[in-house]
Formats: C-alpha cells, sequence, structure tokens
C-alpha cells in the first residue's frame, strides 16, 4: 500500500512557505507514514529534479533551524513533479498515470487544494471525473482545502454542494490552521483536563471574554485578495469564532471529531445574529491610516483592516456574557490572545487601595501567540505594607516548560492528521455554514442606514478609539496586548 499527497498548487507560495517543510519536519521526526510520496501540480514546467530544488530551497529559508543535509537527500527522492492546468481534463488524466506509475494499488491518496479557491470546483470536479476520488477497499481519497472557503454563507453552500457532489464530508477536510497551533488545541486539555476551572467556566462566575488576534504586518502582497476580503471574512470567520467555539463549547462526551464538531456547532448556532439596527453598538470597522493609498488597493475602499464585535451567545452556560472579539492589520503587536475575566468578590472585605483593589479581578489570559502560554491574575498581600494588596500572576510558558523546540508548526499536525484521518481539527461544513450566517448578518448591518462609520486608525496602534468605547460604554476595557502587564486589572490599553 502506498500513500501520495498529491498537492494541486505546488509552485505557489504555500507549498514552499509550509507543506514542505511541515512534510519534510514530519519525516525527519519518523511521523510520515511509511511509503509516502509527494507529487505536486502546477502550470509552470519543472522536471522532478527542479521541484526538488525549489522545495530544498524553501526548507532551508522555512525550515532553517531544522535542516540536515542526509536528511533532505533522503526527504527529497519523495517528491515528484507533473505539469498540468487545473482547467484541461486530459491533464487529470495524464495526473493519474502518473500516480499509478509511483504508488501501488490500493492507494491513499490526500489531494491538497493549495491554489485560489476559485479553482476548487474545478479541480474537484475534473479529480471525480478522473475516478480519483473513488474510495477502493482499503484506500482512502481525501481533499483539503485550505481557507478562505467562500466568501459569505452563499458561496459556502454553493463550494459546499459542489464538494459534496464528488465526496462524503469524511472525505474533506477544510483548513484552518489556527486549529493546528499547539496553544489552540490547550484550551481544550486546558478546560477539560484540568477539574479546578470548568465548575467557574459560565455565567455566574465569567463578567466577559475577550478574544483578540492582532496583526503588526500590513496587507503586504495580498492586497488584490484582502482589498475584496476585509478582516470580517479573513479573520473573524475562521479564527477568532474557532477559538470562540472551543473556549465556550460543552464538554464533548467523547474525543473524537465529529462529536467534537458538534459541540462546537452546538456554539455557532447559538450566536446572536447582530442585527442591523445593533449594528453600530456592536461593532465597529476601521481602517489603518494610508490604506487607501496601498498599491492594489480601490481609492474608495470601504473594505475594513480593523474590526470590533461585540457578541452574545444564547445558551445556558453563556447568557448575558459579552464576548469581545477584535482583529486588525498594522497594529501594535502580533498577539493572539484569549482572556477570560472573572466577576469580582461578591463583597468586599479588603481596604481599597487608592482604588486599585475596588478594581481587582481575577483574569485568565491564554496566549496563543507569540510568549505561547497562560497567565492568571488574583491578588496577593504586599510583604510588610499593613493589608496593602497588588494582583500578582501565576504564568505557565511553552517553551519553559517544554523546551525551545516544543512547538511545531500548525501544518505539521494538521497534514498528519489528514493522513491518519482525523478530522478533530478541520472545519465540517455545518460549522463554515454557520460561522458566514453570522459574519453575513454583520456585513448586512454595515450595508445599511445604521451601519458604523469607517474609522481612521494609526499604524502602530491597537485601533480606532472606537473600540475602546465599545467596551467602555458597558464599563470594561481591553486588557493588553502581551499578557505581561503589571498594572491594575481593568486598566484601558495602553494607547501608542
Ligand atoms: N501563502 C500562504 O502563506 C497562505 C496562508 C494561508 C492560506 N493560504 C491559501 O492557500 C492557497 C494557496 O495560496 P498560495 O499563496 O500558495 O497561492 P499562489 O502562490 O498564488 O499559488 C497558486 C498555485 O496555483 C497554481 N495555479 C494557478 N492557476 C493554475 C492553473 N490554471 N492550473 C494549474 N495550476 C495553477 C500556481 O501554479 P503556476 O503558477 O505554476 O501555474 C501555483 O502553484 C490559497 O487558497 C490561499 O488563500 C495561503
Amino acid at each position: 500500500m502506498s500513500n501520495m499527497i498529491v498537492i494541486l498548487g505546488a509552485s505557489g507560495d504555500l507549498t514552499a512557505r509550509k507543506l514542505i517543510p511541515a512534510l519534510y519536519n514530519n519525516f525527519r521526526k519518523k511521523r510520515l507514514p511509511e511509503g509516502t510520496s509527494v507529487l505536486g501540480f502546477a502550470r509552470r514546467p519543472y522536471t522532478d529534479d527542479e521541484f526538488r530544488q525549489k522545495m530544498k530551497e524553501a526548507v532551508v529559508s522555512f525550515a532553517a533551524d531544522d535542516f540536515d543535509k542526509e536528511e533532505w537527500e533522503r526527504f527529497s527522492g519523495l517528491l515528484f513533479y507533473h505539469q498540468g492546468a487545473f482547467s484541461d481534463e486530459e491533464h487529470y488524466q495524464g495526473l493519474s498515470q502518473r500516480m499509478s506509475t509511483l504508488g501501488s494499488a490500493p492507494q491513499n491518496c490526500v489531494f491538497y487544494l493549495s491554489t485560489a479557491p476559485e479553482f476548487y470546483p474545478m479541480i474537484v470536479t475534473h479529480l471525480a471525473a478522473a475516478n480519483l476520488l473513488s474510495e477502493t477497499e482499503g484506500g482512502y481519497r481525501r481533499v483539503i482545502a485550505e481557507k478562505p472557503f467562500g466568501r459569505d454563507l452563499e458561496s459556502a453552500l454553493s463550494l459546499n454542494r459542489v464538494l459534496h457532489g464528488a465526496l462524503q464530508e469524511h472525505q474533506i477536510y477544510r483548513i484552518d490552521h489556527y486549529l493546528g497551533k499547539e496553544t489552540v488545541q490547550n484550551v481544550v486539555v486546558f478546560r477539560f483536563g484540568n477539574a479546578i476551572f470548568e465548575p467557574l467556566w459560565n455565567r455566574n462566575y465569567v463578567d466577559h471574554v475577550q478574544i483578540t488576534v492582532a496583526e503588526s504586518a500590513g496587507i503586504e502582497h495580498r492586497a488584490n485578495y484582502y482589498d475584496t476580503a476585509g478582516v470580517l471574512r479573513d479573520m473573524f470567520q475562521n479564527h477568532l469564532l474557532q477559538l470562540l467555539s472551543l473556549v465556550a463549547m460543552e464538554p464533548p462526551a467523547v474525543f473524537d471529531a465529529d462529536t467534537l464538531r458538534n459541540e462546537k456547532v452546538k456554539v455557532l448556532s447559538a450566536l446572536r445574529e447582530i442585527s442591523p439596527e445593533h449594528s453600530a453598538r456592536s461593532t465597529v470597522r476601521g481602517q489603518y491610516e494610508g490604506y487607501l493609498t496601498e498599491n492594489g488597493v480601490g481609492r474608495n475602499s470601504t473594505t475594513e483592516t480593523f474590526a470590533a464585535v461585540r457578541l452574545f451567545i444564547d445558551n445556558w452556560r453563556w447568557q448575558g456574557v459579552p464576548f469581545y472579539l477584535r482583529s486588525g492589520k498594522l497594529l501594535k503587536e502580533k498577539v493572539s490572545e484569549i482572556t477570560v475575566q472573572f466577576r469580582r468578590p461578591p463583597t468586599q472585605i479588603l481596604d481599597v487601595q487608592a482604588g486599585k483593589t475596588e478594581l481587582f479581578t481575577n483574569r485568565l489570559s491564554i496566549q496563543i501567540q507569540p510568549n505561547e502560554g497562560m497567565h492568571l491574575r488574583f491578588l496577593a498581600k504586599v510583604p510588610d505594607e499593613g493589608m496593602q494588596t497588588r494582583p500578582v500572576e501565576m504564568a505557565f510558558n511553552f517553551r519553559e516548560s517544554f523546551g525551545a523546540k516544543a512547538i511545531p508548526e500548525a501544518y505539521e499536525r494538521l497534514l498528519l492528521d489528514a493522513l491518519n484521518g482525523d478530522a478533530s481539527l478541520f472545519a465540517r461544513s455545518d460549522e463554515i455554514e454557520l460561522a458566514w450566517k453570522f459574519i453575513d448578518s454583520i456585513r448586512e448591518g454595515w450595508k445599511s442606514e445604521y451601519a458604523p462609520p469607517m474609522m481612521q486608525y494609526e499604524k502602530g496602534t491597537w485601533g480606532p478609539r472606537a473600540a475602546d468605547d465599545l467596551l467602555g460604554r458597558d464599563g470594561r476595557w481591553w486588557g493588553q496586548g502581551s499578557g505581561n502587564d503589571d498594572g491594575p486589572m481593568q486598566n484601558p490599553i495602553a494607547r501608542a
């Protein structure tokens, strides 16, 4: 039996930057199943050797610390390339023949759609027509689809219809690489592997939750894509709502892909849609100064590079607890963080010190990146200062506890899971559709007479001031980006 990964779009950026370095690392760690080969498919006329040389340069650049010449020589023998165009049906016959010469039947095969999503329907239809997607006894056929998966509910439904015309749901692996991050998976371990937090993880003890996915980079060379997408589509529909569902979901009865995803779907189904009338009160949108003069951006573009959203989950556990989400480009720091802010003690028995203790609440910060780890804030007595108190922190840091190399690239795990048939960390069709439904409701509001104004923000800040007001109106503040701040618990974020 042979295993094959066919990368459609193998001469592109994702293949060089992420996929081949991840496969190489899995090979080096002896995790790639025995008899696995990788067949690249794209238009550029590479020979196998030229493809290997390009991929070697990529691995040297993107997995530099782990490059080992001898390991590379062994790994590169598994790489092959087949030239072809997505639109040409005959090229899939050629691909099929090439696959037969490289592997023995029955074949296990993962097709990785590493190209622009508009090609997905065409590729899948042609793969099916070439009989490359039918599972034979003892051999599987799977398709991995990169994000973005649609640009709204309608397009996602239509893409799902095409995929379901050629594949069964269990054969489809929709990537959200955030789910491959160790720190994201650790949210599940943290919540359901430890007994002490779960009793507090609800509306009785949690005041609110914040999720920040901030980027310090701008749109770089992606203007053409980004200007047609914006941060709601690019970050909220996938990464932020995935983080939200992991934080908010009920414990799954067992840890398998469908049970886990059923629980996430329940959270997404309970999201209260933001009606147009509530748009300005519950959402903020912004553009960094200078966005409209970026190359490739329309001069009158109304694409948002920043958004903040206040949402509610209408279920038993979270009724009335606000979740504040924000994400944007060219912000002060690159940081992804979940903050669970607990309620204040029911009664204040300690002396209030200069207005500090009265503001104090416990807070748990889960740092997804960088400084991967967790920080729990609680109040402590300052020694030799009477009953003066100060917030202090208990910290766990992945690298300190498990070593600098403990955190692999998300794609390593995701590719292995797809090869091993574990879809837990991939999005199911209903998850994607519910997420789009919610995002579409915000976009509807933004098109209506109730739309919040498009705010400008200075590069290198935490976004428009209106994002602070979103919480400020509720008497709350964003936590600081680094998770390491020492100030009082509810200070406003330090602005640039
Ligand atoms: N790059 C990243 O870091 C990144 C991160 C997250 C998600 N993604 C997603 O990953 C996917 C791929 O992104 P990418 O950055 O790798 O794109 P890319 O650099 O533009 O690569 C596109 C690939 O598709 C091939 N291709 C395009 N048209 C073709 C055709 N008609 N027939 C055959 N091959 C064709 C190109 O090959 P030829 O040029 O040889 O024709 C190239 O190999 C996208 O969905 C993107 O959103 C990328």
